[in-house]
């Protein structure tokens, strides 16, 4: 699957560490920074892996910054995205079965690394539901027009 990934510098180490285990998953990663924990702004990064996968140039995308709250926000202001703040593998599976969420979003400072992967992996792995969850979902897109 090809996946944009982004962070902020409170993010850039699980980025990182999320990165080289998609990778290893045999995903194709596209990385929109940030490239160091240098301090920068959250909202950059998380709009421009939004747009990637807004645009269809990513499947789906990963975002990581210090609550994971801040990037989600952002991103979610993308036409098209559907960005979930995930703290554990149940709430990574409804996002996707459920939201149906392109997006995840991770907190470095609320999830230990290994955690965060098995969130990432639960997510990529598990599918929209459908049925009764298609009208919400729509719904949601319904409200980007208002
Ligand atoms: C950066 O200090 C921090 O505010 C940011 O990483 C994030 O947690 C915001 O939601």
């Amino acid at each position: 699957m090809k996946i944009s990934i982004g962070s902020d510098h409170a993010g850039y180490r699980h980025k990182e560490a999320l990165k080289k285990a998609l990778e290893e998953d045999g995903h194709a990663v596209i990385d929109v920074g940030t490239a160091s924990e240098d301090s920068v702004d959250y909202p950059d990064f998380a709009s421009a892996a939004a747009r990637l996968v807004a645009e269809g140039k990513a499947e789906m995308g990963v975002l990581v910054c210090g609550t994971g709250i801040g990037v989600s926000i952002a991103a979610n202001k993308i036409k098209g995205i559907r960005a979930a703040n995930v703290t554990n593998v149940e709430m990574a599976r409804l996002a996707r079965e459920h939201n149906d969420a392109n997006m995840v979003a991770v907190g470095a400072r609320i999830t230990p690394v290994a955690l965060a992967i098995e969130i990432v992996r639960t997510f990529l792995k598990s599918e929209f539901s459908g049925g009764r969850h298609t009208k919400r979902v729509e719904k949601i897109q319904d409200l980007e027009q208002q």
